[in-house]
């Protein structure tokens, strides 16, 4: 089957907006299960695979997410460029809620979650290079795909990734910052590393629903905002989508 791109769903997209003739296609991996079924359908006039992160109805949490299995089950279906479409909270002060930023860079501070495929005694191991944890020819078609759909990107950003599903606190932001990080998000990783094993081409739309902890005007992050401006950058993704496929 040829799929010309899939995408990861996160917090906010469940669904594909515009994906027709649709197919869906439960798949066993060895490594269990993947949140969702993959649903593959037309989309611009190409094949698009859609697999909702954290389940349909949002019943999978951050940390529970069987990364590999998604991975896994996109890669053997028979996609090769995989878009991650990630809800986070904004740590640099021009990504504010609603910003939408192609990251650059990861910092990893999520634990005990599966890391690598090559996980079984006896398998060969891989050191993948991870320098640039993002596919550089795809973040720039992205890139450059916003600004055909006339959509602002802001274009590179380091994302750290934290274990969830609480948020964080403004000591641990504060942290986040002297480190460099530029947006904070509860699934970015392991997923563009399983990515990167599976030599899958690999990039990250990030949507800012919030400013992250102390670095807003507000003493308290509020859930019902963060969907509210999740919502909004939401209905921006298909137009980048478009035009990525053009
Ligand atoms: N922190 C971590 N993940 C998030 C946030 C946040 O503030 N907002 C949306 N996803």
């Amino acid at each position: 089957m040829t799929i010309d791109l899939a995408v990861i769903g996160g917090s906010g997209l469940y669904s594909f907006p515009g994906l027709e003739n649709t197919t869906r296609h439960g798949v066993d991996t060895p490594f269990g299960k993947t949140s969702a079924d993959v649903v593959i359908g037309d989309f611009a006039g190409k094949r698009v695979a859609f697999l909702a992160r954290h389940g349909e109805s949002h019943g999978v949490p951050p940390h529970r997410v069987n990364y590999r299995a998604n991975l896994w089950a996109l890669h053997s279906l028979g996609a090769r460029t995989v878009i991650g479409v990630n809800a986070v909270g904004g740590i640099r002060d021009d990504m504010g809620p609603r910003a939408i930023v192609v990251p650059d860079q990861v910092i990893d501070y999520t634990h005990g979650r599966y890391t690598s495929f090559c996980d079984a005694e006896g398998a060969e191991v891989k050191h993948i290079d991870f320098s640039e944890p993002y596919t550089a020819a795809l973040r720039r078609q992205l890139v450059d795909a916003a600004g055909q759909a006339g959509i602002a990107v802001i274009d590179g950003g380091c994302y750290g990734a934290t274990q969830g599903p609480r948020l964080e606190t403004r000591a641990e932001i504060a942290r986040m910052k002297r480190d460099g990080c530029d947006l904070v998000g509860m699934t970015g990783m392991p997923e563009a590393a399983l990515a990167r094993e599976l030599e899958l081409a690999y990039a990250c739309l990030a949507l800012v629903a919030n400013f992250a902890a102390g670095c807003g005007d507000e003493a308290e992050i509020s859930i019902d905002e963060i969907f509210a401006h999740l919502k909004a950058a939401t209905a921006e993704v298909p137009r980048i989508l478009e035009a990525l496929l053009k």
